[in-house]
């Protein structure tokens, strides 16, 4: 069974409750419990951090390992040189996702550190933007 961590960056512990017009209603939570029932073809794990060095660090702990990483940096993905050099030197792919259309906000949002390394990238689609790159590891 392939091993597909999803891993959470900054205020993604605060879905349901944050700008609900822009990232929805729905706590990460309950839609994490719909996701390892639907998918259970996959041994799915969760990793939520609010600090950088811990979410290299769980990168780098499982980026030879697991067969797929789904990372949601949030707004580390625009800052973070670190993110963007570890998600390069390590072997599992990589797919990015965003819940809101970063394009379609503001001109900081546009710039991303990992999608140069990035296996793929999933944005704009809610939370199903997780679903969509989930499927994308189903061969
Ligand atoms: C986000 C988009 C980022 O710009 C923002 O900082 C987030 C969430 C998204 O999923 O749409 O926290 O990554």
């Amino acid at each position: 069974m392939k091993k597909i961590i999803i891993i959470n960056g900054p205020n993604l512990n605060l879905l349901g409750k944050r700008e609900p017009g822009i990232y929805g209603s729905k706590s990460f939570e309950d839609f994490y419990k719909d996701l390892i029932v639907k998918y259970n073809c996959f041994e799915l794990s969760l990793f939520q951090s609010n600090i950088e060095g811990e979410l290299i660090d769980k990168i780098q702990e499982v980026g030879f390992l697991y067969d797929g990483i789904i990372l949601n940096a949030a707004a580390y993905t625009h800052t973070s040189v670190g993110i963007g050099d570890v998600v390069k030197a390590i072997q599992t792919p990589v797919i990015e996702v965003h819940i809101s259309n970063t394009y379609s906000r503001e001109e900081f949002r546009h710039q991303s550190y990992i999608s140069a390394n990035a296996k793929g990238v999933i944005l704009g689609f809610g939370l199903q933007s997780y679903e969509l790159a989930l499927q994308s590891f189903i061969s």
